[in-house]
Protein backbone atom coordinates (compact mmCIF):
# COMPACT_ATOMS: atom_id res chain seq x y z
CA UNK A 1 0.00 0.00 0.00
CA UNK A 2 1.76 3.39 -1.26
CA UNK A 3 1.70 6.29 1.07
CA UNK A 4 -0.15 9.26 -0.13
CA UNK A 5 2.83 11.12 -0.92
CA UNK A 6 4.47 8.11 -2.98
CA UNK A 7 0.63 7.88 -5.01
CA UNK A 8 1.23 11.39 -5.95
CA UNK A 9 4.68 11.37 -7.03
CA UNK A 10 4.17 8.05 -9.29
CA UNK A 11 1.15 9.62 -10.89
CA UNK A 12 2.57 13.21 -11.23
CA UNK A 13 5.82 11.13 -12.65
CA UNK A 14 3.92 8.52 -14.47
CA UNK A 15 4.53 10.46 -18.33
CA UNK A 16 7.85 12.47 -18.48
CA UNK A 17 8.06 15.31 -20.66
CA UNK A 18 11.40 15.72 -22.75
CA UNK A 19 13.82 17.48 -20.95
CA UNK A 20 13.77 21.09 -23.02
CA UNK A 21 17.30 22.06 -21.73
CA UNK A 22 19.95 21.43 -24.65
CA UNK A 23 22.36 21.28 -21.96
CA UNK A 24 22.04 18.01 -20.58
CA UNK A 25 24.05 15.30 -22.25
CA UNK A 26 23.74 10.95 -22.00
CA UNK A 27 20.22 9.98 -22.08
CA UNK A 28 19.55 6.56 -22.95
CA UNK A 29 16.01 6.54 -24.36
CA UNK A 30 15.55 2.66 -22.63
CA UNK A 31 16.36 4.00 -19.45
CA UNK A 32 14.67 6.99 -19.48
CA UNK A 33 15.53 7.86 -15.71
CA UNK A 34 17.81 11.16 -16.66
CA UNK A 35 14.64 12.52 -17.62
CA UNK A 36 12.92 11.65 -13.93
CA UNK A 37 16.13 13.77 -11.99
CA UNK A 38 15.46 16.84 -14.38
CA UNK A 39 11.81 17.24 -13.59
CA UNK A 40 12.56 16.53 -10.08
CA UNK A 41 14.88 19.12 -9.36
CA UNK A 42 12.82 21.36 -11.86
CA UNK A 43 9.67 20.56 -9.63
CA UNK A 44 11.24 19.77 -6.39
CA UNK A 45 13.81 23.43 -6.43
CA UNK A 46 16.17 21.50 -3.89
CA UNK A 47 18.67 24.62 -2.37
CA UNK A 48 21.19 21.21 -1.86
CA UNK A 49 21.07 18.26 -4.66
CA UNK A 50 23.70 15.94 -3.96
CA UNK A 51 24.15 13.12 -6.04
CA UNK A 52 26.68 9.78 -5.35
CA UNK A 53 28.16 8.07 -8.29
CA UNK A 54 28.81 11.14 -11.18
CA UNK A 55 30.57 8.72 -13.80
CA UNK A 56 30.43 10.58 -17.23
CA UNK A 57 28.27 13.16 -15.52
CA UNK A 58 24.87 12.72 -17.44
CA UNK A 59 22.87 12.28 -14.61
CA UNK A 60 24.70 15.00 -12.84
CA UNK A 61 23.65 17.41 -15.94
CA UNK A 62 20.21 16.72 -15.72
CA UNK A 63 19.90 16.97 -12.02
CA UNK A 64 22.39 20.33 -12.45
CA UNK A 65 19.93 21.64 -15.33
CA UNK A 66 16.48 21.02 -13.53
CA UNK A 67 18.20 23.08 -10.57
CA UNK A 68 19.87 26.64 -10.36
CA UNK A 69 20.93 25.57 -6.94
CA UNK A 70 24.40 23.46 -5.62
CA UNK A 71 25.02 20.20 -6.76
CA UNK A 72 27.67 18.42 -5.15
CA UNK A 73 28.33 15.56 -6.91
CA UNK A 74 30.57 12.49 -5.61
CA UNK A 75 33.04 9.95 -7.39
CA UNK A 76 36.03 7.59 -6.51
CA UNK A 77 36.87 7.86 -10.68
CA UNK A 78 35.11 10.48 -12.03
CA UNK A 79 35.48 9.64 -15.78
CA UNK A 80 37.75 11.48 -18.42
CA UNK A 81 36.07 14.18 -19.73
CA UNK A 82 33.22 15.03 -17.04
CA UNK A 83 34.29 17.92 -15.01
CA UNK A 84 35.57 19.68 -18.81
CA UNK A 85 31.57 18.50 -20.16
CA UNK A 86 30.24 19.60 -16.98
CA UNK A 87 31.97 23.24 -16.69
CA UNK A 88 28.86 24.98 -18.40
CA UNK A 89 27.02 24.38 -14.98
CA UNK A 90 27.83 26.50 -12.56
CA UNK A 91 26.16 24.97 -10.01
CA UNK A 92 27.89 21.81 -9.72
CA UNK A 93 30.30 21.11 -7.36
CA UNK A 94 32.56 17.48 -8.19
CA UNK A 95 34.46 15.78 -5.86
CA UNK A 96 36.62 12.97 -5.97
CA UNK A 97 35.96 10.82 -2.78
CA UNK A 98 34.64 7.80 -1.37
CA UNK A 99 31.12 7.88 -0.78
CA UNK A 100 31.98 5.44 2.52
CA UNK A 101 34.24 8.52 4.08
CA UNK A 102 32.96 9.89 7.23
CA UNK A 103 35.24 12.62 6.98
CA UNK A 104 33.81 13.36 3.40
CA UNK A 105 30.07 13.45 4.42
CA UNK A 106 30.80 15.17 7.61
CA UNK A 107 31.95 18.18 5.32
CA UNK A 108 29.42 17.45 2.99
CA UNK A 109 26.78 18.39 5.94
CA UNK A 110 28.53 21.52 6.69
CA UNK A 111 26.74 22.68 3.15
CA UNK A 112 23.17 22.05 4.96
CA UNK A 113 20.63 19.77 4.88
CA UNK A 114 20.19 17.64 1.65
CA UNK A 115 16.65 18.06 -0.41
CA UNK A 116 17.74 15.81 -2.89
CA UNK A 117 20.26 12.46 -2.54
CA UNK A 118 20.76 10.59 -6.06
CA UNK A 119 22.66 7.27 -4.83
CA UNK A 120 23.97 5.44 -7.69
CA UNK A 121 27.88 4.10 -6.93
CA UNK A 122 28.05 0.52 -6.78
CA UNK A 123 24.85 -1.32 -6.21
CA UNK A 124 25.31 -3.84 -3.42
CA UNK A 125 23.91 -3.77 0.09
CA UNK A 126 26.83 -3.09 2.05
CA UNK A 127 27.71 0.22 -0.05
CA UNK A 128 23.93 1.27 -0.01
CA UNK A 129 24.06 0.84 3.84
CA UNK A 130 26.99 2.61 4.03
CA UNK A 131 25.30 5.92 1.51
CA UNK A 132 22.14 5.77 3.26
CA UNK A 133 23.28 5.89 6.79
CA UNK A 134 26.53 8.68 5.72
CA UNK A 135 24.35 10.77 3.20
CA UNK A 136 20.32 9.62 3.44
CA UNK A 137 20.50 11.01 7.78
CA UNK A 138 21.50 14.35 5.93
CA UNK A 139 18.52 14.54 3.82
CA UNK A 140 15.80 16.89 5.12
CA UNK A 141 12.15 16.04 6.71
CA UNK A 142 9.89 16.50 3.19
CA UNK A 143 13.39 15.50 1.05
CA UNK A 144 13.89 13.17 -1.36
CA UNK A 145 16.22 9.96 -1.97
CA UNK A 146 16.58 8.18 -5.39
CA UNK A 147 18.43 5.02 -6.25
CA UNK A 148 19.36 3.86 -9.67
CA UNK A 149 19.69 0.09 -10.06
CA UNK A 150 17.88 -1.30 -7.27
CA UNK A 151 17.30 -4.61 -8.65
CA UNK A 152 20.85 -4.84 -9.75
CA UNK A 153 22.49 -7.12 -7.50
CA UNK A 154 20.06 -9.81 -5.76
CA UNK A 155 21.64 -8.28 -1.83
CA UNK A 156 20.56 -4.78 -3.43
CA UNK A 157 17.63 -6.26 -3.82
CA UNK A 158 16.95 -7.53 -0.95
CA UNK A 159 17.72 -4.49 1.02
CA UNK A 160 15.34 -2.26 -1.34
CA UNK A 161 12.44 -5.00 0.08
CA UNK A 162 13.64 -5.01 3.58
CA UNK A 163 13.71 -0.97 3.56
CA UNK A 164 11.23 -0.23 6.17
CA UNK A 165 10.67 3.60 4.65
CA UNK A 166 8.35 5.54 2.73
CA UNK A 167 9.35 4.14 -0.68
CA UNK A 168 7.89 3.45 -3.87
CA UNK A 169 9.42 1.28 -7.03
CA UNK A 170 9.62 2.59 -10.34
CA UNK A 171 10.95 -0.16 -12.68
CA UNK A 172 9.71 1.61 -16.10
CA UNK A 173 12.79 3.57 -15.64
CA UNK A 174 15.94 1.49 -15.77
CA UNK A 175 16.61 -1.95 -16.56
CA UNK A 176 17.74 -2.65 -13.20
CA UNK A 177 14.73 -0.55 -11.70
CA UNK A 178 14.86 2.73 -9.77
CA UNK A 179 13.90 3.58 -6.40
CA UNK A 180 12.67 7.15 -4.42
CA UNK A 181 12.62 7.17 -0.75
CA UNK A 182 10.04 9.54 0.98
CA UNK A 183 11.59 11.62 4.31
C1 LIG B 1 26.68 3.59 -12.29
S1 LIG B 1 27.99 4.73 -12.24
C2 LIG B 1 27.18 6.28 -11.98
C3 LIG B 1 26.35 6.66 -13.15
C4 LIG B 1 25.82 8.07 -13.16
N1 LIG B 1 25.17 8.43 -11.91
C5 LIG B 1 24.81 8.19 -14.29
O1 LIG B 1 23.61 7.91 -14.06
O2 LIG B 1 25.23 8.54 -15.39
C6 LIG B 1 28.67 4.36 -10.67
C7 LIG B 1 29.81 5.25 -10.26
O3 LIG B 1 30.03 5.07 -8.86
C8 LIG B 1 31.40 5.25 -8.59
N2 LIG B 1 31.68 4.62 -7.29
C9 LIG B 1 31.66 3.32 -6.98
N3 LIG B 1 31.97 3.14 -5.69
C10 LIG B 1 32.19 4.37 -5.17
C11 LIG B 1 32.52 4.86 -3.89
N4 LIG B 1 32.71 4.03 -2.84
N5 LIG B 1 32.66 6.18 -3.71
C12 LIG B 1 32.47 7.03 -4.75
N6 LIG B 1 32.14 6.64 -5.99
C13 LIG B 1 31.99 5.32 -6.20
C14 LIG B 1 32.09 4.61 -9.79
O4 LIG B 1 33.39 5.12 -9.95
C15 LIG B 1 31.14 4.96 -10.94
O5 LIG B 1 31.59 6.09 -11.65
Amino acid sequence: MLSERAASFAEKYRVLEPVPDTRVFGRDPSNPYYDLLYWVANDFKPSLTVELGTCTGGSTSNLAAGSENQVISIDVDIRPGARERLAIFPNIELIHGDTRDPTLAANVAQCGPIDLLFIDTDHVAEQVKAEMSLYGSLVRPGGLILLDDIRMHPCMSGWWDELDEDKLELPDLHWTSFGAVFS
